[in-house]
């Protein structure tokens, strides 16, 4: 029943990936999201479940579909849900590594209603979970990643977000001695990644988007690594926002459980783009070809699932209009 359900969600960020993908190098990130949000939309409507958008893509008068609140299925399971059709629109527009097609569902109530802010983060693999905090400096965290992973500071990765905001924490990595990847978009990529043996990236760092945190967040609690998080705001409008929208103290260290709270979450991205963690779509004559990880903390499995499209399978065969 279980892994029913992981494979009937696969298959929504799937049909996600595999309507983006045609975007790739495109140069037009607004219609490849549109593209994704459409065919991920289309996808739940089968499903079995009473799922609520309690992540998606925007407020409900800004966002035609996969909006905060919406209702999506056939009815079925009560279940929250938290979705990116398109994490990383530039990275598919210009043919870049890591844009993917992410969903994160968990029991009724238990993922935060974060609003479209900023976020600081925070994240490591399971290996080096219980030596970081989103209060002690850089330095520090870089260090104590180091000592747990049995490694010297100049061997560990840092990635980051490159953006004018993040000048003093990239200088203080480096000063510690540590590499960096730098990275143009995507930070649910950073963050999983560091939980994901093969990428060479071990912790990452920086203020990205408070929804991208929990999406980060729930795949965290499936691996058993680390999330920290805090809210950052830009004005008081964004402040009023997140007091409305989430059940926790707005102005504190933003927790694993604060952020999902539960220990039956699951976490599922499809390439879009090849990157270190997973590979993009693949069209061929006969067919496609998707690449997803798929990792749910109750049963403990984190899964890499190849799966391929035969052009019989209309109900994903996406061609450009
Ligand atoms: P989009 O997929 O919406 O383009 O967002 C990509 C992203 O890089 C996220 O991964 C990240 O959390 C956020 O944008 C960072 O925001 P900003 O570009 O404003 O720094």
């Amino acid at each position: 029943m279980r892994s029913t359900r992981i494979v009937e969600m696969l298959e929504v960020t799937e049909a996600a990936a595999l309507a983006a993908g045609r975007w790739m190098g495109r140069g037009e990130k607004n219609l490849a999201d549109q593209a994704a949000v459409e065919a991920m939309r289309k996808q739940f409507d089968i499903l079995d479940i009473s799922g609520e958008i309690v992540i998606g893509e925007g407020e409900r008068d800004e966002a035609p579909m996969l909006f905060i609140g919406e209702k999506v299925g056939a009815g079925g399971e009560l279940i929250d849900i938290a979705v990116d059709p398109l994490e990383g629109t530039n990275l598919t527009a210009y043919g870049q590594p890591n844009s993917m097609s992410v969903l994160a569902f968990a029991p009724k109530g238990t993922l935060l209603n974060a609003p479209d802010t900023y976020m600081w983060k925070i994240a490591t693999g399971p290996a080096a979970g219980n030596v970081v905090h989103i209060d002690a400096t850089p330095t520090e965290n870089v260090r104590n990643v180091a000592a747990a992973l049995n490694r010297e500071v100049e061997d560990i990765v840092v990635c980051i977000l490159e953006r004018e905001r993040h000048v003093d924490l990239i200088r203080e990595v480096r000063e510690a001695g540590a590499r960096i990847r730098l990275i143009s978009d995507g930070d649910v990529f950073g963050a999983v990644a560091t939980a994901i043996e093969g990428t060479g990236i071990h912790l990452y760092m920086g203020a990205g988007g408070a929804p991208e945190g929990v999406l980060a967040c729930a795949a965290m609690k499936c691996i058993g690594g680390c999330f920290m998080g805090r809210f950052q705001f830009r004005n008081d409008e964004e402040r009023k926002r997140a007091e409305q929208m989430a059940q926790c103290d707005i102005d504190g260290v933003l927790d694993m459980d604060c952020l999902v709270n539960t220990d039956e979450a699951s976490f599922i991205a499809t390439g879009v783009t090849d990157g270190e963690m997973l590979r993009g779509v693949k069209y061929f004559g006969s067919g496609a070809r998707t690449h997803s990880i798929a990792m749910d903390a109750k049963s403990g499995t984190v899964r890499f699932i190849e799966t391929v499209y035969r052009t019989g399978a209309e109900k994903f065969w996406v061609r450009m209009e």
